[in-house]
């Protein structure tokens, strides 16, 4: 499988890393040998060679010199994206550059360009799928071509996959979810006392925040992911975020868990999106009963609890953000790419 990579961020790199790691694990249990043949990065440059790159050079001098572009022949460097997808001998485009929540845009065209020349697509990146869900699918479908995002949404925890694969026959009328971690981590350290600031400047630290952590605080990254999931397992129409109520937890006190907690409840922000009586789509920070399921998410791990017409309710509850968590998804969908048809039927 030659694979062309896009985006070589903390992602990225842990997706090269993992590759590298797990190369006879994937061949013999799946008989998948990837083969990256290009790496094209916003600002370090850009590398390609129809043979294969050595993956583990490549992590080690972009680490030595900041760039990947720094091979000589038979390596070509410095073409651009747009070049790339068009002069690449590629199977399956790995997209993993930073979302853009505004417009989806340049990913969104990235993915389009592989789609119409009958590649498959895996993608990490939330922006595309956020404007364009609906769009890119039909491109996929009408090419013959996979388009696999498990990465977008929970980052390692298998939410599509198990809506798509798992509850294969099943329609899904209701999820409920916490798959903000930034907001889920904070809500934790502040129900053990800290401050609103001092829990965003250590999820800051942390790295799990958006580069704007507004995004995350106000609730516009849970939004961004609910429609995704709107779109994508309950099978909405094109939705926006104008159709999503949405609040964030600035404003939650110590005092106000403290009280939550003397109530029997805990206090977490919750996404819904649901087909009951006629769809509707929220964010907003909720009191959830200690019996929920929901109510045991702490720190930066996800929810997510589906309600199905064949076995009523299913919960899953993992690591919602993290470089190699997300690249374990992109992982996983290549070998759900290399199997076909056998684990991907809708
Ligand atoms: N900022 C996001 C979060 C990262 O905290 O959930 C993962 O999408």
């Amino acid at each position: 499988m030659r694979v062309l990579l896009l985006g070589f961020g903390n992602v990225g790199r842990q997706f090269c890393e993992m590759l590298s790691v797990k190369a006879n694990f994937l061949k013999a249990n799946y008989g998948l040998e990837v083969c990256v043949v290009g790496v094209a990065t916003r600002h370090r440059g850009s590398v390609c060679a129809a043979n294969g790159l050595p993956v583990e050079g490549l992590l080690k001098t972009e680490e030595e010199t900041g760039r990947v572009d720094v091979w000589e022949q038979p390596y070509s460097v410095g073409q651009s994206v747009d070049e790339l997808l068009e002069s690449c001998d590629y199977d399956v485009l790995v997209e993993c550059t930073s979302p853009n929540i505004e417009t989806g845009e340049p990913a969104a065209d990235y993915i389009r360009k592989a789609l119409r020349g009958k590649h498959h697509v895996a993608t990490s990146n939330k922006g595309p799928l956020l404007f364009h869900f609906h769009e890119l699918t039909e491109i996929a479908a009408v090419n013959g071509v996979y388009f696999l995002y498990e990465g977008t949404v929970m980052a390692g925890t298998p939410l599509f996959s198990l809506a798509r694969c798992g509850l294969a026959g099943s329609r899904i009328r209701r999820f409920e979810g916490i798959i903000n971690s930034t907001t889920n981590y904070m809500l934790t350290l502040i129900a053990a006392g800290s401050s609103f600031d001092e829990a965003v400047r250590d999820a800051q630290r942390r790295g799990y925040a958006e580069v704007d952590p507004t995004l995350d605080v106000d609730g516009w990254d849970a939004a961004a992911k609910v429609i995704i999931v709107a779109q994508a397992i309950l099978g909405m129409p094109v939705v926006g975020f104008r159709s999503v109520a949405v609040e964030g937890i600035r404003g939650i006190t110590p005092y106000m868990m403290d009280d939550a907690r003397r109530r029997g409840v805990c206090i977490k922000l919750v996404a819904r999106a649901s087909l009951d009586e006629e769809p509707s789509i929220s964010v907003k920070p909720e009191a959830v009963p200690f019996s929920h399921p929901l109510a045991s998410v702490e720190g930066i791990n996800n929810g997510a609890l589906l309600l199905s017409d064949t076995i009523g309710e299913i919960s899953i509850i993992g690591p919602g953000a993290g470089a190699r968590e997300t690249a374990s998804a992109l992982l996983r969908d290549l070998i759900a790419i290399e199997m076909g048809g056998k684990v991907l039927e809708r």
